[in-house]
Order: structure tokens, then C-alpha cells, then sequence
């Protein structure tokens, strides 16, 4: 930053008359030399953020940020949510792999991806740190493979011809958000259209296991919406999860027109849903928060790390996030068909965006770009009104905000 300012003095050392001018510019208005500094040192800041970001823009990048504060807030709470669970999941992973003694590889390919496009800023900083080796098992997940459903509903979408099946993957012992769901947006009687609601459950396993069944299958008496497989329900699995989910489709509810993956914790419009699904393609479509060419993450305590040698591509496909996302109901089959070509990764919604690349079909931009939003958008009828899916902070209180949402009067 000095350097500027001397700079100006010493540039012009020729001009005697340049030289005096300048030099009185530095030293009788030190106030105009520090405003110019301010003004560099801002500029240079927003320089080094913006190259920082934008060839690396990724939305998981940002949204790991609202997870861990989602996490903190939930383990405050008795309640086992999918989002902690998730979390604990993911925690004991990164601590595994921090304190597994590395193996250096000479490789320093993965290195060199990660240093490339931030390398003016990173050299000062820090010196680029060598990937630990990883053992791909980590990052792949065992599909195809012939998982069995331990609860099921074969008969539900036989006898109702459902024009929309929304299914939401939630932990067994979130109890909590099935419960919420079915007492909101789950629960609406639309008349127009014929909607389901199935949850998509793994197995429970570690303690009180057994205790938990008892309880589901109860609970699947009461309500006669739940599906379970025989995989083990953690995080690193959702890929199974969302597999199973589309293989259930396929066998179980193929006369659908559309099914809507849902996470647990999003508020739906499912009005607005089945409106926007009226004039939709009817086949080879897929919409919802579309995301192209996001850097892929390769910070090995990321929350979505992929290793060089399991994923080369330094950009995933194109996908849509997992919060929610709609299809026809001729792709579960497709889908399935594809899973068998493409590795399974774990992080099923860019394992999706790639058996939707081998299959060679494109992804459909919703017709609002806010129709669904990865960062919850602050309750209000107004704005709930407008939308299709946002995500909600894990301490909303979602009975009030639907009782508020379906009180009579205008929206807006
Ligand atoms: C090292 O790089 C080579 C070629 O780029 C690749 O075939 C090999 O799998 C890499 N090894 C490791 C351990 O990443
Ligand atoms: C930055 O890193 C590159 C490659 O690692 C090296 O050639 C270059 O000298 C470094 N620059 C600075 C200013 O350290
Ligand atoms: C779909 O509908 C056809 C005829 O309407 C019926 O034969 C078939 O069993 C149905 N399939 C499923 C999975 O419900
Ligand atoms: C995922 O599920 C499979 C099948 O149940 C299991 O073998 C595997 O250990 C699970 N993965 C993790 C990380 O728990
Ligand atoms: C998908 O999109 C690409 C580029 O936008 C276009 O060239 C291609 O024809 C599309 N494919 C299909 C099957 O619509």
C-alpha cells in the first residue's frame, strides 16, 4: 500500500515541478494519501473476493453454512431431526478422517486443480495444503444392489391414481417432522388433483433399534404412509435412499403422472405445485433449484468433498438441489436404468445430475426463478404465498405459520 503513495513521489523524479506537486500531495494531505489508501485497499479486497468466488461458485458451498448453524441450534434440542443426525454423521466423518494418519501421495494433481484458479491469493496466504489420500469406499455407496422394503404401501397408488406423490426421506426416529408435516402442507385436501404423501425410511441402527420398529410399524398402521428399506438410515446413504425412492416409483406407482422429492425440513405450496404441473411437459422432465457448472468442492473437510481420482471434472453437472425437486413419472425407471452405468456417489442429488447427463436429458427451468429457494426465505402469506418450496430455519414454528398461511383474506 506505501509503495502507491511513494510511487507517485518517486515516478516523476525528472519534473521538478511534478516532483514538488506530488510530494506535496503525499506529504501536505496526508488525508487525501489515506483516503486513496482506503479506496486501494477496498478495491483490491473486492478484487481478490470476486476471483475468489465466482469460478468457484457453489451452492452447497453456501448452504453447508446454514446446515452447521441449523445443527447447532437442533442439538440444543431433544429431538433427533434428520438434520442432526445428518450432522453427527458427517462430524464423525471429518474427525475420522482427520485423525487417520495421512499417507502423503507424491501425486500432486489434486493439488494443483485446487491452487489454479485462487493461486494469486493463496501463495501469500497459505502454502497449498497436499490432499490426504482417500479410499474412493468413502465416497461411493453401495448401489446398485438389491435392497428389500421392510414397511410398505404396494397398493396405495393402485387404488388412488395419484396425480402427484410427494416423498419426502426423513430419519426413522423423526417422529417430530413426519408428524408436522402431516399437520401441514402433508396434510391439505386439494380436491382438484389427487395428492400422496409418502415418507422413505432406512433402517435404525445402534441403540434402541429394535424399540424403534415397534414404533414405526404403529405408526404405518396409523398412517399408512410410510416405506422403509432394509439399508442402513445415516447420511453417507441418501444416495441409496434416493434410489430406493425411485425404485419404489417405478414398481409401486408408475401410473402417477409426478412425484416431488421433499426434504423434511421445507415448507411446499403444493397448491402452487400442482398448478405449475398442470402445463408441465409430461415426460423427460426434471425442475427445481437448477444449478450449472458449480465448482466442485475439493476441501476435504467439506461437507461434500469428492477426491480428484473418484470425480476428475472440476464442475459437477448440471442437477437440481435436493431440497425438492419434481419429475415426470417416466424417469424413475430411466433413472434406475442409468444408475447402472454411473458409480454411485454419495451426494445423491449430483448423482442424480449425472444419470440425468448419461440418459442425455436436460434439466427444465422452473417458469418463476423463485419458485424454489435453498435460503428460507422469512415468513410471510405474501411471500408463502408466491412460492413453490424454501427451506425453514430449524427452530420455525411451522403449526403457527400454517395456521397463519390458511387463515382466510388476501395474501398479499
Ligand atoms: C496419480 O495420477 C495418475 C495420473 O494422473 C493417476 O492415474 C493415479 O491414480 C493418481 N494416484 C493417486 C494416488 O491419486
Ligand atoms: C506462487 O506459487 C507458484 C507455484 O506454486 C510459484 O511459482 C510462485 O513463485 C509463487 N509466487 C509467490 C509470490 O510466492
Ligand atoms: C397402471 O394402470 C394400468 C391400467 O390402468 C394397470 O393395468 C396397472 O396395473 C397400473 N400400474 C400400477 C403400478 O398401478
Ligand atoms: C450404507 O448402507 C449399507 C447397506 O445397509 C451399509 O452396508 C453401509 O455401511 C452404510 N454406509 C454407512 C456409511 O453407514
Ligand atoms: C439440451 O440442451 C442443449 C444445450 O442447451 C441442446 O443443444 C440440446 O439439444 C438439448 N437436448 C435435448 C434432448 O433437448
Amino acid at each position: 500500500m506505501l509503495k502507491i503513495c511513494l510511487n507517485i513521489g518517486q515516478s516523476e523524479g525528472a519534473d521538478d515541478f511534478k516532483q514538488a506537486e506530488s510530494r506535496r500531495w503525499c506529504s501536505w494531505s496526508r488525508r487525501h494519501c489515506l483516503f486513496f489508501l482506503m479506496v486501494s485497499a477496498a478495491v483490491l479486497f473486492f478484487y481478490n473476493i470476486n476471483i475468489k468466488i465466482t469460478p468457484e461458485w457453489n451452492p452447497k458451498q453456501w448452504i453447508s453454512f446454514k446446515s452447521w448453524d441449523q445443527g447447532v441450534i437442533s442439538s440444543n434440542t431433544n429431538d433427533e431431526s434428520i438434520t442432526t443426525t445428518e450432522l453427527t454423521t458427517v462430524a464423525q466423518s471429518v474427525s475420522e478422517i482427520n485423525s487417520s494418519p495421512f499417507v502423503q501421495t507424491t501425486n500432486i494433481t489434486s493439488t494443483e486443480v485446487t491452487v489454479t484458479s485462487t493461486q494469486t491469493t493463496q501463495n501469500e496466504t497459505m502454502p497449498p495444503t497436499p490432499i490426504p489420500y482417500e479410499s474412493q469406499q468413502l465416497y461411493l455407496v453401495e448401489y446398485p444392489y438389491d435392497y428389500h422394503f421392510i414397511i410398505n404401501e404396494p397398493h396405495v397408488c393402485e387404488q388412488q391414481k395419484p396425480f402427484l406423490v410427494l416423498m419426502i426421506p426423513v430419519a426413522p426416529n423423526n417422529r417430530r417432522h413426519r408428524d408436522i408435516i402431516r399437520n401441514t402442507w402433508g396434510g391439505e385436501n386439494l380436491f382438484s388433483k389427487v395428492v400422496k404423501l409418502f415418507f422413505l425410511l432406512g433402517r435404525h441402527i445402534g441403540e434402541g433399534a429394535e424399540n424403534l420398529q415397534i414404533q414405526l410399524l404403529q405408526e404405518s398402521k396409523e398412517h399408512q404412509d410410510l416405506i422403509q428399506s432394509d439399508f442402513m438410515d445415516c447420511y453417507k446413504n441418501l444416495t441409496i435412499k434416493t434410489m430406493v425412492m425411485l425404485e419404489w416409483l417405478d414398481s409401486y406407482c408408475a401410473n402417477a403422472s409426478y412425484a416431488m422429492k421433499v426434504d423434511s425440513d421445507i415448507f411446499l405450496n403444493v397448491p402452487n405445485l400442482v398448478n405449475m404441473l398442470s402445463t408441465a411437459p409430461k415426460t423427460n422432465y426434471m425442475t427445481g433449484l437448477v444449478t450449472k457448472d458449480a465448482a466442485v468442492l475439493r476441501d476435504p473437510k467439506s461437507k461434500w468433498y469428492l477426491p480428484v481420482d473418484l470425480y476428475p471434472n472440476s464442475q459437477y453437472p448440471h442437477y437440481v438441489l435436493g431440497l425438492g425437486y419434481v419429475f415426470s413419472m417416466d424417469l424413475p425407471k430411466k433413472l434406475v436404468e442409468a444408475s447402472k452405468h454411473v458409480k454411485a456417489l454419495y451426494i445423491e442429488d449430483v448423482y442424480l445430475g449425472l444419470c440425468m447427463q448419461y440418459l442425455g436429458i436436460n434439466l427444465t427451468e422452473p417458469p418463476a426463478w423463485d419458485y424454489f429457494n435453498v435460503f428460507p426465505v422469512p415468513y410471510s402469506r405474501c411471500a408463502y404465498s408466491r412460492l413453490i418450496a424454501t427451506t425453514t430455519r430449524e427452530n420455525t414454528d411451522h403449526l403457527w405459520i400454517w395456521k397463519n398461511f390458511k387463515e382466510p383474506g388476501p395474501y398479499c
